[in-house]
């Protein structure tokens, strides 16, 4: 089943602290958004990418799409104030009634297989993310006081891709918009139309790069993935 990948891009990475968009930081000596596209470029299934960035990146990433050889960008729109709202410009410009997939630029470590659990899922029940059982223990807390230990079982840790229909994920961003409700992710804005959404299990190397201690885990991956490890 045919999809295609809005990689919202257009962040400016404050609690990496680089002094500039995370993004453009090195693994490898790769850009860390030519990763995450190149999944999807290298992809037969993959129809296209929709890339959010921000203005004042717009000159460096095009000449790194070049540089780097990818292939299948229809279109860059320009970020927005919140992540949601980089989302919903590209939204705004895709043209299909399949399955859309929103990826952040910021997981370089994706695998394929689980692209493809994605999509079909989703072409199955509207709606698919990916995640992880917690490892850690969890608790609420208050003003330094823990309030709560939350059942672990329940509980798991969401990464992206996340794969909708797409008249499922406009219908809730329209939503969205009306009640000014922002979500951390795609998902709380389709189980909030209400639309059930399916977790698929992912792999806990598949983390998003926030904070500079991530950078190092990322080395790691990267050496195990060439079998170094
Ligand atoms: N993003 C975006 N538009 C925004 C904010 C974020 O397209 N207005 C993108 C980021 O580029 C990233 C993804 O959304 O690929 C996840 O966001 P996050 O990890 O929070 O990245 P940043 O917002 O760049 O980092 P920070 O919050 O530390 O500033
Ligand atoms: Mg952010």
């Amino acid at each position: 089943m045919a999809y295609q990948v809005i990689i919202p891009a257009a962040g400016q990475g404050k609690r990496m602290g680089a002094g500039k968009n995370k993004l453009l930081l090195e693994l490898n000596n790769i850009p860390i958004f030519i990763h995450s596209l190149k999944v999807f470029d290298q992809d037969e299934l993959c129809e296209g990418i929709i890339l959010a960035i921000s203005p004042q990146d717009e000159v460096e990433f095009k000449l790194l799409l070049k540089q780097y050889k990818v292939k299948k960008v229809l279109g860059l729109v320009p970020g927005g104030k919140e992540r949601q709202d980089s989302i919903y410009n590209a939204l705004k410009t895709v043209k299909t009634d399949g399955i859309i997939l929103v990826h952040d630029a910021a997981r370089p470590f994706i695998l394929k297989e689980h692209i493809h659990r994605l999509v079909d899922t989703a072409q199955k029940t509207g709606a698919a993310i990916i995640g992880v059982p917690a490892k850690d223990t969890m608790k609420t807390v208050r003003d330094n006081v823990v309030t709560a230990t939350v059942e672990r079982s329940s509980l798991w840790a969401v990464q992206t891709p996340q794969a909708f229909r797409f008249s499922i994920l406009f219908k809730s961003y329209e939503q969205a918009e009306k009640d000014s409700f922002i979500g951390t992710d795609d998902s709380s804005l389709v189980e909030r139309i209400p639309h059930p959404v399916t977790m698929i299990e992912g792999d806990y190397d598949n983390i998003k790069l926030t904070t500079q201690e991530d950078l190092f885990f990322a080395e790691a991956i990267v050496k195990k993935r060439q079998g170094s490890f």
